[in-house]
C-alpha cells in the first residue's frame, strides 16, 4: 500500500463521507499515520488499539475538558451557554482525581445495591410492551421506525425507574435526554446557534425536577438508586452527595445512559440484519444473543470517538503531544484494529468477549456497562424472536457528530406472523 502524504487522510470526522463510513476512515488514518494531528479538528486523532488503552491510563490526558472549553469560550457567566458548561463541568465523566475518585465509589455503591441483574425481568416486560405497541401500530411490509418505537424509549423509562421517579413522568425524561444531547459534547456542525438557550431552559426544569425528587427521597427513601445514593456515605471522610451532587449525577446517568443504548440497540439490529443467516442463528439460539451484542458493540458501537485534554507534554510514536491540546480517542478505529482483532471487521461469534473498549477503560469505564448489556440483549433477542424475517430498510442515515453513532431512523419490516410474548 503506497503512504498517503498528512493531507490526504480523511481526518476530518464530520465530511458526509467520515459520517457514513467512520470505520473506513479510521482504518486509513490507523494503517498510515495512527497519531495524526487533524486541522480540521486542532486534534491528534489516535486510531490503534493499543494506544487508546494506554491513553486511558496517561494522567497526561486529563478528562476536565468542559472547564478548558469554558475558559476558551471567554464569555460572561451569565451566557446561556457558559451557565450550561457550568453544570456539565461538574459530571464525574469530565472530572480527574481524586474528584472523580469520590463521586466514582458514591455512584457505584448505588449502582451495585440496584441488583441490575434482578432488573432483567422487569426490562423483558418493558421491551414486550414496547413491541407489543409497534406491532399493533405497523403493519409487517411498511417499514416502520424501530428506533421511535423501542430504542429510544426503553432506555429512558429504563433510568427513570431506576432513579424512582413516577411513571407518569417518563416522557419528560425523553426530553430532558434529547436537550442534553444538543449541547453536550461533540455536536457536529452547530447548525442551530440557539441551541443552547433552548436547551438551557428545558435542562433548568430538569435540575429542578431532580431538585424536588431528591427531597422527596431524603423524606422518605425507596429501593431506588437515586435514595442509595443519598444514604451513601464515602468511608473515607463520611461524606455523602450534596444535594448539586445527586442533581448532576441523575442528569449524567439520563444522559450517559440513554442516547448511548439507543444507538446500540439500533446498531445492532442493523448489523444482526444484515445478514440472514447470522439473524436466524442468533434468533435459534439465546446462548447467541449475548456475544452478538458484543460483536455489535466492537464493530458499531455507539460511540466512535471520547476527548482527553493534554495537560503535560509527551510523546507519542514519535510525535510530541503538547499541554493545552486535544487528543480523540478514537474508539471505533481501536475496536477493528488487526492487530488486535483477527479478521476485524467480521462478526465472529466466537471472539473472546471483554476485549472491545466500546465501554472505556481505565478510572472512567462505563458504570452502566451491565445494565446497558441487558438492556440490549433483552431488546435485540426479542425483537428477533418476536418479528421472524426482521430486515431494516435502506441505506443508515447518522447523525453528523463526531462522537456518536447514531442513525437518524431505523425503517424495518418483517414476514409477518409475529411471535407472542411469552
Ligand atoms: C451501550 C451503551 C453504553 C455505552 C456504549 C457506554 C459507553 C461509555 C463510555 C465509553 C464511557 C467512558 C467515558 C470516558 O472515558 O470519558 C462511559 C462512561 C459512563 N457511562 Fe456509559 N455507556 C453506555 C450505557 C450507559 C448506561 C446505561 C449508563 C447508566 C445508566 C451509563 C453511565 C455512564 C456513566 C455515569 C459514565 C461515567 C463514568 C465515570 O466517569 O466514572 N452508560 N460510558
Amino acid at each position: 500500500m503506497s503512504r498517503l502524504e498528512p493531507a490526504e487522510l480523511p481526518d476530518d470526522l464530520l465530511t458526509p463521507e467520515a459520517v457514513a463510513d467512520p470505520d473506513g476512515a479510521a482504518a486509513v488514518l490507523r494503517a498510515h499515520d495512527p497519531v495524526h494531528w487533524s486541522p480540521t479538528h486542532r486534534a491528534w486523532l489516535v486510531t490503534r488499539f493499543d494506544d487508546v488503552v494506554a491513553a486511558f491510563k496517561n494522567p497526561a490526558l486529563s478528562s476536565d475538558r468542559v472547564r478548558p472549553l469554558m475558559s476558551a469560550r471567554d464569555k460572561p457567566s451569565g451566557d446561556a451557554s457558559q451557565k450550561m458548561l457550568g453544570l456539565i463541568s461538574e459530571w464525574m465523566v469530565v472530572t480527574d482525581p481524586p474528584a472523580h475518585t469520590r463521586l466514582r465509589r458514591l455512584a457505584g455503591a448505588a449502582f451495585k445495591q440496584q441488583q441490575i441483574a434482578a432488573m432483567e425481568e422487569r426490562i423483558q416486560t418493558l421491551v414486550d410492551d414496547l413491541v407489543d405497541t409497534f406491532l399493533a401500530s405497523s403493519s409487517p411490509a411498511r417499514p416502520t421506525d424501530l428506533v421511535a418505537g423501542v430504542a429510544y424509549p426503553l432506555p429512558a423509562i429504563v433510568i427513570a425507574e431506576m432513579l424512582g421517579a413516577p411513571p407518569e413522568d417518563r416522557d419528560r425524561f425523553r426530553s430532558w435526554s434529547d436537550e442534553l444531547a444538543l449541547v453536550a459534547f461533540g455536536a457536529g456542525g452547530d447548525a442551530r446557534p440557539d441551541r443552547h438557550e433552548r436547551a438551557l431552559r428545558g435542562l433548568e426544569e430538569m435540575a429542578e425536577y431532580f431538585r424536588a425528587l431528591v427531597a422527596h427521597r431524603r423524606r422518605e427513601p425507596g429501593g431506588d438508586m437515586l435514595s442509595a445514593m443519598i444514604s451513601g456515605d464515602d468511608p473515607s471522610d463520611g461524606s455523602g452527595l450534596s444535594d448539586d451532587e445527586l442533581v448532576g449525577m441523575c442528569a449524567l446517568l439520563l444522559f450517559a445512559g440513554h442516547e448511548t443504548t439507543t444507538n446500540a440497540i439500533a446498531n445492532a439490529v442493523r448489523l444482526l440484519t444484515a445478514d440472514p443467516e447470522l439473524r436466524d442463528r442468533v434468533r435459534d439460539d439465546p446462548a447467541l444473543v449475548a456475544p452478538a451484542v458484543e460483536e455489535a458493540l466492537r464493530l458499531v458501537g455507539p460511540i466512535k470517538v471520547l476527548v482527553r485534554w493534554v495537560i503535560e507534554d509527551h510523546e507519542l510514536r514519535g510525535r510530541t503531544i503538547q499541554a493545552g491540546e486535544r487528543v480523540y480517542l478514537v474508539l471505533c478505529g481501536a475496536n477493528r484494529d488487526p492487530e488486535r482483532f483477527a479478521d476485524p471487521d467480521t462478526v465472529d461469534l466466537a471472539r473472546s468477549r471483554a476485549t472491545h473498549i466500546a465501554f472505556g477503560r481505565g478510572v472512567h469505564a462505563c458504570i452502566g456497562a451491565q445494565l446497558a448489556r441487558i438492556e440490549t440483549r433483552i431488546a435485540v433477542g426479542t425483537l428477533l424472536r418476536r418479528l421472524p424475517g426482521l430486515r431494516v430498510e435502506g441505506e443508515p442515515e447518522y447523525l453528523p457528530t463526531i462522537a456518536s453513532r447514531a442513525q437518524t431512523s431505523l425503517p424495518v419490516v418483517h414476514d409477518g406472523v409475529p411471535a407472542s410474548r411469552p
